[in-house]
């Protein structure tokens, strides 16, 4: 640590933010329930107020504030960071308390496999444990680019230092071509975490449904791993939803089939999205968006499940406002994270 500033909140809690530290990173690393969710300037839940003292907001955090915001000095958590002391006005949560306070650590890529057209799984070790909850997800840095991405592991917590991702190309994204095309093996990375408020509850024996999007297979995956070790895994139903561009995008059924020995039942529904000639011929199942099948499939008996959903904004919010509005599934059993 080279320096590090005092930030105060107006209710009295006061935590320390290390170089290279954005406001949020350092409240929780304080174990602050600092509010938030994507880490990534989307989802302005990480909003607060700076009441004294400078911050430099990043291009993508000053971008996502309005002219009332920046009339009011509001700035985005996660995307500012301080350059002294500062009092800043926020409500924290108990909610947003970390279980596991974020921490920094290095990471080298010691496995890369190609899973499909634009998918790969990548596997990175670190000295000492990967204490994450499942569904969690860590802020990834590579050498050279100032910014980082949020990837949520697929595999579970362990002492061994492993960190498994499933990243999904984005056409002339920095990151997941970097990650995906150039990073060979034996490169490190940076990782700071874990965060994230979509992982697994362990405290009922409600069946479960999880909904991925693309490469949201990775932490509904990590659900699954997780809760397939459970002992209240033999009375427990899940239902896990799957939804691709295309049938080569199709490759769940292969990761999460071998869990079926461990629940009491185990069903999975993939649907392919895009109506084209080429999908139509080539795909005997379902067509259509994701949340679509999980309206047939799930129809009135929606309030007795607990929720997983990861992938697109789109998709999540489609979800959500069908469980919330058309089913009112209590909002503690809806657990989601928007890959923006
Ligand atoms: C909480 C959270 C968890 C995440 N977990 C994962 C994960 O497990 N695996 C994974 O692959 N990704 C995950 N993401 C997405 C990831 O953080 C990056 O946004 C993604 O890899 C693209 O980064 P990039 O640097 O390659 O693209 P950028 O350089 O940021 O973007 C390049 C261009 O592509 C557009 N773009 C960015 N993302 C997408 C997208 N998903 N689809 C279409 N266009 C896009 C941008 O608007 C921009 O125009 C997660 C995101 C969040 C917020
Ligand atoms: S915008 Fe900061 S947490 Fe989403």
């Amino acid at each position: 640590v080279e320096y590090s500033f005092t930030i105060s909140i107006e209710d009295g809690a006061v935590f320390e933010a290390e170089r290279g530290d954005s406001i949020m990173q350092a409240a929780l690393r304080s174990g602050i329930g600092f509010p938030y969710g994507c880490s990534s300037g989307s989802c302005c839940s990480c909003k607060y107020e700076l009441l004294d003292g400078e911050v430099i907001d990043t291009k993508r955090g000053f971008n996502a504030l309005s002219i009332r915001d920046r009339k009011k000095n509001r700035h985005l958590g996660c995307q500012s960071f301080p350059k002294g002391p500062a009092l800043i006005r926020v409500r924290t949560e108990r909610q947003y308390i970390p279980k596991y306070k974020p921490e920094k650590c290095n990471a080298v890529l010691v496995e890369s496999k190609t899973i499909t057209h634009d998918m790969s799984e990548l596997m990175f070790k670190s000295d000492g444990y990967a204490n994450f909850l499942s569904g969690q997800y860590i802020l990834l840095s590579v050498p050279g680019i100032k910014e980082t991405r949020a990837y949520s592991m697929s595999n579970i917590s362990n002492n061994d230092g492993q960190w498994q991702f499933h990243v999904k190309k984005v056409k002339d994204g920095k990151f997941s071509n970097v990650l995906i095309n150039s990073l060979s093996l034996g490169s490190e990375v940076n990782f700071d975490g874990p965060f994230g408020h979509a992982y697994v509850r362990t405290d009922n024996n409600r069946d479960v449904v999880c909904v991925a999007g693309g490469s949201g297979l990775g932490p509904m995956l990590s659900i699954v791993r997780h809760l397939a070790n459970e002992s209240s895994a033999k009375v427990r139903k899940v239902h896990f939803f799957f939804g691709g561009r295309r049938p080569e995008d199709m490759i769940c059924e292969k990761y999460i089939q071998p869990f079926a020995k461990n629940f009491s039942e185990l069903s999975i529904y993939n649907s392919v999205s895009e109506r084209s000639k080429n999908n139509l011929d080539n795909w005997s199942g379902s067509v259509g968006f994701i949340h679509e099948l999980v309206e047939k499939v799930l129809n009135v008996r929606a309030p007795e499940f607990e929720f997983y959903a990861a992938g697109p904004p789109a998709m999540n919010d489609s979800l959500v406002r069908l469980l919330q509005l058309k089913w009112n599934v209590p909002f503690e059993q809806i657990h989601y994270d928007s890959f923006f």
